[in-house]
Order: structure tokens, then sequence, then C-alpha cells
């Protein structure tokens, strides 16, 4: 089973942290603010943060008066960048592949993930492991691309545009075929995986959870006008999708 370390690429690490560090950005503008409204009360609670990433979302849990937070992330840059500015008392952070988390050995109230699950190349198999991993009245919140978003293999322009370079219509190619995504994007040969909206479904019914709530990425009208260039294109699709699952009773 391939994993794909991109994040320990110093080009790449140096983009995405750059990006992450604007005060506007993705992430804080419009993945971040729908995944902890899906969130439970997490007081006392205790949380896997899987490809926790820089741990701005696990120092968040901890100030939420989360108990326990354990983030893991394959990538040594990441992890090197939270142990430094997103410590806190109740945090671990552990270098530990996603694939690999049956070996963590202890149990969660709460399993969390953003915009990781793009680079499982076994999703199926990985929600099993999770559910493996969570307490009978646990929950899962998590948000990865919109299977519309990785429907793209680089060879054309994402939007369709006027001849001033405004976004038109969103394009997609190959939405039905699924698998690996080999792209030139920041870096030469970035690796993702795409799947159908469908499969996604199928594979947490099949791992016996119950999904309680589905969204997909919005963002207001002021900021999308505010910000065109980041954000005019997510009036024509949603950038993420985002699910929050329980275990189904009995299984
Ligand atoms: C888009 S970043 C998101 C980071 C963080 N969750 C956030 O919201 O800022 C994706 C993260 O997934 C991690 N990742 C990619 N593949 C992984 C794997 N196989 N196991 C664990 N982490 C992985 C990367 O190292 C990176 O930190």
């Amino acid at each position: 089973m391939s994993k794909q370390n991109i994040y320990d690429d110093s080009d790449f690490f140096e983009n995405f942290r750059r990006s992450r560090e604007q005060p506007v950005n993705f992430n804080d503008c419009v993945e971040t603010p729908i995944l902890f409204q899906m969130l439970p009360d997490l007081t006392g609670r205790s949380v896997l943060d899987i490809g926790c990433g820089m741990g701005q979302h696990a120092k968040q849990y901890s100030d939420m008066g989360a108990g326990y937070v354990m983030g893991i992330d394959i990538s040594e840059k990441m992890l090197a960048y939270a142990k430094e500015h997103n410590s806190a008392d109740n945090i671990v952070y552990r270098r530990l592949a996603m694939e690999d988390i049956e070996t963590i050995g202890r149990s969660f109230d709460l399993v969390t993930s953003s915009l990781v699950f793009d680079y499982v190349e076994d999703f199926a198999g990985l929600m099993r492991k999770i559910h493996n991993l969570m307490k009978d009245d646990a929950k899962f919140v998590f948000s990865m691309s919109h299977p519309i978003v990785t429907a793209w293999d680089g060879v054309y322009d994402r939007y369709t545009r006027t001849e001033t370079g405004e976004r038109l219509y969103a394009n997609l190619r190959n939405y039905c075929v699924e698998g690996k995504r080999k792209v030139d994007w920041v870096v030469n040969g970035y690796e993702c995986y795409h799947r159908t909206v469908s499969s996604l479904i199928n594979a947490l019914i099949g791992a016996g959870f119950t999904i309680e709530e589905c969204r997909e990425a919005r963002i207001s009208d002021d900021m999308r006008k505010q910000y065109p260039a980041l954000f005019g294109g997510t009036v024509h699709r949603p950038e993420f999708i985002f699910f929050r699952c329980g275990k189904t009773q009995g299984k």
C-alpha cells in the first residue's frame, strides 16, 4: 500500500505553511468553521486528530476543554511545527501513518480529520480501522476534498473562463473513474485519490457507521466578493465535503 509523504518535501511544506499562515485561507475561512460546527461537546473527552498537520485543530480541541488529544501525522516537518507552535500538556503528537492507526492501542470519544483522506488508497479499510478505535458512543467528524474537486487530472483548467478570466463554469472530467490522480500541483507528481460520493457513503455504512450529517463547503457572498481571486470559484462548486458519524448500534 503506497503512502505519500509530500508534506516533507521542502517546497511543498513551505508553500503550505505560507498559505496556512495567511490570515485569509481556505482552512480557516471555509473548512474549520464548518467542521467545528459539527463537533460534539469536547469537555473532558479524548480526541484523535488524524493528519493533524501543524496542530492548529489539536490546540483548539485542547482549548475547548478536551481531556486528552492525540495528533498523528506522517510528516516530520508538520509535527515539528505542531510541537513548536501548538503544544499543550494534554496534547500528544505522534509520527504515525493513518494506514497504521490500529497500532495506537487505545480508544477515543471523538475521531476527527481535516483534509487528509484524499491521500489514502484504501478508504474503506481506513474507515473500518477508525470504527475500531472508537468507543461505543463516540463520534467521527471529518472533511476531505469534495469528489467534484478531485475529478481533475491536471491537463485542463479547473474552470471555463470568460475572455477576462472570470470563472464561468467548474470543469469536471472522469468523475466516474476512481483511483489515483497524479498531477503537477505546487510540485511535480502530487498524488491524491479520487472517489465518487456514493463510494464515500457506502464505505462509511460498510464500516458500521451511521451518517448523522453531511455538509458541503459554503462561504458567504461577502467573503466571496471581498476575496474574488481566492474564493471566486466557490459559487460553482463546493471545495470540501464533511461528515459526522456515530457507530451504528450492534456494529
Ligand atoms: C492538507 S494537510 C491538513 C493538515 C491539518 N489537518 C489541517 O487541517 O491543517 C494534510 C495532512 O495530512 C498528512 N498526511 C498525508 N498523508 C498521510 C498519511 N498517510 N498518514 C498520516 N498523515 C498523512 C500530511 O502530512 C498533512 O499534514
